[in-house]
């Protein structure tokens, strides 16, 4: 989603750092791009529609400056044009913003009254009057600031040029990231580190209705009209860690890196089988009920997490989207534990699913990938997946560590139950130990994928089919060809197929179909006939050896491992038939149109 940059130095070196910080939050999705820089005393805005390189290719790099502010903008208010692009200028205030201003309206209309007119169709550029209509009365950059939780509701990040302190810039939050990169006779602002990562590890992070003044030796944050400490925090990762290598697209490199994060997730838990399992886990056999909430791919993490922890932990488990969640009646029992998935920690539905939990006074757990995201830091309990740094929008090996965590709660939780039987932990710890194994397996079996991707990219429309945690992966399958390829798609659950859907069914309609999970294999198979007896082309992904050659058209055998580490393999081949179905396709796979990596907004 939308990406802020901001650099305050001495070297003259701005306009360089603006334009590379915003590449590296490229991949956040966005469709304009911006800058407004300090040269020769006054502030230069250069806004471009379109990719970065349109910006770029009206840049001057030549340009000496030492203070400035950037901008990659996914529309939300106003429509996709260089106008409505960011940075936006008002009177003597310039700023970039990420989020949603919601009474902007209201704000609107009270500044139309005060003489003020816009150009733009966007809430942010209403913002930028009101700080200019503030400041115009009290003549204090920081004391206008300091109203915006008065006067404004929605959510905003905010990195802010006054034309009269051209040393120093100003920021402000509420609901939407924003950090401070500390270093050397130099600052940064960012939405996100990887836009500053190459040149300091040190930063700060700014929590809700904080606000700031950052000059090139400064940085100085406020909350509520008094001073804070700034706690000076370091990031662990590094460049290396989000470059392509030789990979063609960071997908590709994050499906084959899901090996070493299967590992890494698995390792901390299970080193010395269950004994590590037991001691490193919160106790959560004190839990009558679990409900997962989450967005996207990671709600579909809770799906399959769903079975596993009903099959083996024999726990009631619900599963929510976080942006239906958050606006219906709340119940939510005291002894119910409230898990929350997020690969970025900053989505913002979850984050509020999140709040609203924490507020009824359940126990809340975030299963997160960020480290010291806004989720995990407000999570009760925090489990971190082992994924490292996720670059393609679409989720790969995030997801593929989130459902290795929650069958790894489920396995904790059964024992704790009294509920595993020694065969299945027996198998478990084994099939652990293998699955790196298995996994190359299937990364081998790339041409195959690449076949049943020559029929599907030739069709307008894929039916993924499966039941129980089939279906949950089913639902995940399709959303990743959706988003990459934009093949149109839909997952059902395949003993429902015949209530309506079965109609759409014709002479060589694809399906892709799962059978993986024994406790409803059998039923799936004759579900599959249904549609097969119909025309269907089906692709069947199975672990089954026995199938009868009447079930499918085409077949791609995974390896049989434990039921609780099944779709950590499942997965796989769907992934990479997304890929080469947008590869064959010609799709920009790592920034689809229309889809932001972290999603900020409701
Ligand atoms: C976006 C991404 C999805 C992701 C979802 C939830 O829509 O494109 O891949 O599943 O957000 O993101 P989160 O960071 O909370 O896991």
């Amino acid at each position: 989603m939308c990406g802020i940059v901001g650099y305050v130095g001495s070297n003259g070196s701005c306009v360089r750092v603006l334009i590379d910080g915003l590449k590296r939050l490229e991949y956040r999705g966005y469709d304009s791009a911006g800058i407004a820089r300090i040269v020769s005393d006054e502030v230069k805005l250069t806004k471009e529609s379109g990719n970065l390189d349109n910006l770029v290719s009206n840049i001057d790099f030549s340009e000496t400056s030492n203070l400035g502010i950037g901008h990659t903008r996914w529309a939300t208010h106003g429509k996709v044009d260089k106008v409505n692009a960011h940075p936006h200028k008002v009177g003597k205030f310039t700023l970039v913003h990420n989020g949603i201003i919601e009474n902007y309206a209201d704000i609107k209309n009270n500044l139309l009254l005060k003489g003020y007119t816009f150009k733009t169709q966007t809430d942010t550029e209403v913002l930028c009057a009101l700080l200019d209509y503030l400041y115009k009365r009290n003549n204090n950059v920081l004391e206008s600031i300091s109203r915006l939780p008065l006067l404004v509701t929605g959510s905003y990040a905010l990195c802010i040029i006054c034309d009269d302190d051209k040393d120093n810039l100003y920021v402000a939050k509420n609901n939407s990231p924003l950090i401070i990169g500390v270093n050397e006779g130099e600052n940064y602002v960012a939405s996100d580190a990887q836009a500053f990562i190459d040149k300091t590890k040190k930063y700060v992070s700014l929590e809700d209705l904080d606000y700031g003044k950052i000059s090139k030796d400064n940085v100085r944050i406020y909350h509520d009209g008094k001073n804070k400490t700034v706690q000076l925090k370091r990031f662990e990762f590094g460049l290396s860690d989000i470059s392509k290598d030789n990979y063609e697209h960071y997908m590709l490199k994050e499906i084959y890196e899901e090996k070493e994060v299967f590992v890494r997730t698995t390792r901390p838990y299970l080193d010395n089988g269950i004994t590590s399992l037991i001691d490193k886990m919160p106790d959560f056999s004190k839990y009558k009920k679990i409900r997962i909430i989450a967005c996207g791919s990671a709600t579909h993490a809770g799906l399959v997490g769903k079975q596993m922890l009903e099959r083996y932990a024999e726990i009631k488990t619900e599963v929510e989207t976080a942006s239906e969640f958050r606006y219906n009646k709340v119940f939510l029992d005291k002894d119910e534990l409230v898990i929350v998935i997020s690969q970025s920690g900053e989505t913002a539905d979850t984050l509020e699913a999140l709040k609203i939990a924490n507020n009824n006074g359940n126990d809340t757990l975030g299963i997160i990938n960020e480290k010291g995201s806004t989720i995990a830091r407000l999570s009760k309990i925090v489990m971190y997946t082992e994924a490292g740094k996720e670059i393609a929008v679409a989720t790969t090996k995030a997801y593929l560590a989130q459902v290795t965590m929650l069958s790894l709660i489920a396995l904790n939780l059964s024992f704790k139950k009294d509920l595993l039987e020694k065969a299945v932990l027996k198998r478990v710890l084994s099939d652990a130990q293998l699955l790196t194994n298995y996994i190359q397996e299937l990364f081998e079996k790339r041409q195959e994928y690449q076949k049943v991707a020559d029929g599907l990219a030739t069709h307008n429309g894929v039916f993924f089919i499966g039941r129980l945690t089939d279906y949950a992966l089913a639902m995940e399958g399709s959303l990743k060809l959706k988003e990459i390829s934009y093949t149109h798609s839909e997952a059902y659950p395949a003993g429902e197929l015949k209530h309506g859907t079965i109609s759409l069914i014709e002479d060589k309609t694809p399906v892709v179909a799962l059978i993986t999970d024994d406790v409803i294999a059998s039923k799936t198979i004759s579900n599959i006939k249904e549609v097969k007896a119909r025309g269907a082309h089906v692709i069947v992904i199975t672990n089954k050896d026995n199938l009868e050659d009447d079930v499918y058209d085409e077949i791609i055998k995974i390896p049989k491992v434990c039921d609780l580490f099944s779709p950590v393999l499942a997965v796989i081949p769907l992934q990479l038939i997304a890929y080469e179905v947008a590869k064959i396709k010609g799709c920009t796979i790592d920034k689809p149109k229309n889809l932001a990596k972290s999603v900020t907004v409701e």
